[in-house]
């Protein structure tokens, strides 16, 4: 017999309440956590002992994922202009700042070099495809300068962006610094939404 489809949606409607009570189960703030972890078991972006910085970091699951991949020998680093919801650790540092005007003391932390930049950072959303997708590529920028900075050769970057016009020239920037890019969409991703990830794994060393 031929199951008949909910009305208020298929299976794409389902698989958020799956991810989001996945994710309040195994004690996680967010169901995006699920999409790192994807991206962790395919690209090996984490390893343990590295120094991982986190943009866009609240409310946390990343933070408190990528925390236990580094273990104590590494150390996270958060950035957000929201507060992360996460037991802080003896080897998790948080700020709670904007990417566009970080301050000294973030940079001073960031600066002494990081083995991982993962950018989870969406912008506040009008509804209006190209002006969110510019948005977004605008921090997609602001993360990969600070790659450019403190990403130690060798290195792991994994950005979210909205697709949208800038989304080539960006995916070829990622491509330029780093041995490979990929472009991969988690499947805790919702179908309907535009963002997917760039990952760059194996920064080059600068010329
Ligand atoms: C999808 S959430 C990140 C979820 C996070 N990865 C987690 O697992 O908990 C996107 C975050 O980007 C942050 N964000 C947006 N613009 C930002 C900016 N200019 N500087 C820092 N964080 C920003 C938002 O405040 C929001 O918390």
């Amino acid at each position: 017999m031929m199951r008949k489809k909910a009305k208020t949606g298929g299976k794409d409607r389902a698989r958020p309440d799956y991810y989001a009570k996945k994710a309040k189960k195994e004690h996680f703030p967010a169901r995006s956590v699920y999409k790192l972890s994807e991206i962790q078991e395919k690209y090996k972006v984490i390893k343990p002992g590295d120094t991982v910085l986190d943009l866009g970091c609240a409310p946390g699951s990343w933070l408190k994922y990528a925390a236990k991949i580094a273990g104590k020998g590494g150390k996270v680093i958060g950035v957000d202009i929201k507060p992360a919801d996460v037991d802080p650790s003896a080897n998790m540092f948080i700020f709670r700042e904007d990417i566009n005007d970080m301050s000294p003391e973030a940079w001073q932390v960031i600066d002494q070099g990081v083995d991982a930049v993962l950018s989870d950072m969406a912008p506040s959303t009008t509804g209006r495809k190209d002006v969110d997708a510019a948005r977004s590529e605008q921090l997609c920028e602001m993360a990969l300068y600070v790659a450019d900075r403190a990403l130690r050769p060798g290195g792991s970057f994994v950005c979210k962006i909205f697709q949208g016009p800038g989304f080539k020239a960006f995916s070829d920037s990622v491509k330029a610094r780093f041995k490979t890019m990929k472009i991969f969409k988690p499947s805790g991703c919702r179908k309907e939404s535009r963002e997917i990830y760039i990952i760059g794994t194996g920064k080059k060393q600068e010329e």
